[in-house]
Parts: structure tokens; sequence; C-alpha cells
């Protein structure tokens, strides 16, 4: 039996090996095929990655993602996703770590160097339908004069799992939020912040 299960082990082990390599260049692909400016990169899993003609990404150092349910095993997990509207600007600084969130940018959304952030996470900087019953109901729907506003998360900063960040969010350096939040305000540098809306906890 003990025999039997080493041999799983090593299975597994040299499966996980593989599946990263083939992440590795499908992720290289997608970044490239995408446009998007990017540095040395892990990637296990693979990101869905989707950067509009006139959209433009940056991507710093070491940058690490985790996509997909066999990586980062915190539950509810789901691909990466960096998703870039026409005329949008999406920017990831050094060190940056990110698992199984989803980052959908239409104007502008920054993220500084060291930031983490936990599974299930997604940040918005738009609120992708009208405000407006007739526009929202309309066929094809109208999509014109949709809020807009950038968001911009501080260096170290630690992003809880399933936390949502919604448009004109800007967290400072070092600010934690905590898991399952709804972030709609500005959190400043060196507090933590948490709940649905976060509210302060205690500075740092
Ligand atoms: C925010 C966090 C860092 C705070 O940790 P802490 O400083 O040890 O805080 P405590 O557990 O002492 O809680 C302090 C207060 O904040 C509240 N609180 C803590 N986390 C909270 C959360 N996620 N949502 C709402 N309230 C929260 C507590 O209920 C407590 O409230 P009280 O003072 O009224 O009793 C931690 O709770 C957290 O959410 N960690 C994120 C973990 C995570 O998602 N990791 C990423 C995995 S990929």
């Amino acid at each position: 039996m003990r025999s039997l299960i080493y041999f799983y082990k090593i299975i597994k082990l040299i499966y996980y090996q593989i599946d990263q390599a083939f992440s590795w260049i499908f992720t290289w692909l997608k970044f490239t095929l995408n446009g998007i400016k990017f540095n040395d990169f892990v990637s296990k899993g693979r990101p869905i990655v989707r950067v509009s003609i006139s959209g433009k990404c940056y991507i710093g150092k070491n940058l690490e993602l985790n996509s997909g349910k066999y990586y980062n095993m915190i539950g509810r997990q789901q691909q990466c996703y960096l998703i870039v509207g026409p005329n949008a600007t999406l920017i990831i600084g050094d060190n940056v770590g990110i698992s199984c969130s989803s980052i959908v940018c239409n104007k502008n959304i920054t993220i500084g160097n060291n930031v983490k952030i936990g599974g299930n996470t997604v940040i918005y900087d738009s609120d992708f339908h009208s405000l407006d019953k007739e526009k929202r109901n309309s066929i094809p729907e109208d999509l014109s004069g949709i809020v807009t506003k950038a968001v911009t998360i501080g260096n170290d900063a630690f992003i809880g799992s399933h936390t949502t960040i919604l448009k004109g969010v800007k967290i400072g350096e070092n600010a934690i939020i905590g898991a399952g939040s709804v972030v709609s305000k500005d959190i400043p540098k060196n507090q933590i912040w948490a709940g649905n809306p976060a509210k302060f906890i205690r500075n740092i």
C-alpha cells in the first residue's frame, strides 16, 4: 500500500511539472499575442487574457499567476482573467502575485509593486452597464455613458481572497483588505479594512 502511495505522489509530481511547463508556454503565447509588454513570470494553470487592439497592458518583473482548480487551493477557484478593453490601460508592477482572480479594465487599473491578490478576487474599473434603465434595456444595449473610474492599488498591499474592488477605488501602500470584502471607497495606506462595505479594522 505504501509503495502505491509513493507511486501516486511521484506521478502527481511529474504531472504538475509538465503541466506547469505547458502553462508557462501557453501564458507566454497569450501575453505575446495580446501585445502585452511583460518580463519574467511564473504561471501555474492557464489564464484567460484578452487585450483590445487599442488597449495597453504592462507587466513588471516576477509576476506569479495561479489559475484554475489545481493551483492555490483556497476554494472557488477560477482562472486568472486579464481583460483590457479599448483605449484602456492595465499596469501590473514588479513581484505581484495574483491567484485565480479577475481584473477587468475598461479605463485604467494600476497595481503597484509587491501586491498580493488572494484567490477569487475581482477588480473592476467600470459598472459594465448603464445606470439608466432605458439604455440598459435597449436592444442592442446602449453602452454609452457607462461610468468608468480608474482603480489604483499601492505598493505592498495585500488583498484577501474573495474581495470585490469597485471602480474609482485607491488602495494605499501596505494596506490589507480582509477576505470577502467589498471595497467601494478609498483605503488609506498602512491600514486593515474588511467587510461589506469594507470598514476600518485597525492600523498596521
Ligand atoms: C483582515 C485580516 C488580515 C485581519 O486579521 P487580524 O488582524 O488577525 O484580525 P482579527 O481576526 O483579530 O479581527 C479583527 C476584527 O476584524 C474583523 N474581521 C477580520 N477579518 C474580517 C473580514 N475578512 N471581514 C470582516 N471583518 C473581519 C473581526 O471580526 C474583528 O472584529 P471585532 O474587532 O469587531 O471583533 C484577516 O481576518 C483576513 O481576512 N485575512 C485574509 C486571508 C486571505 O484571504 N488570504 C489570502 C488567501 S489566497
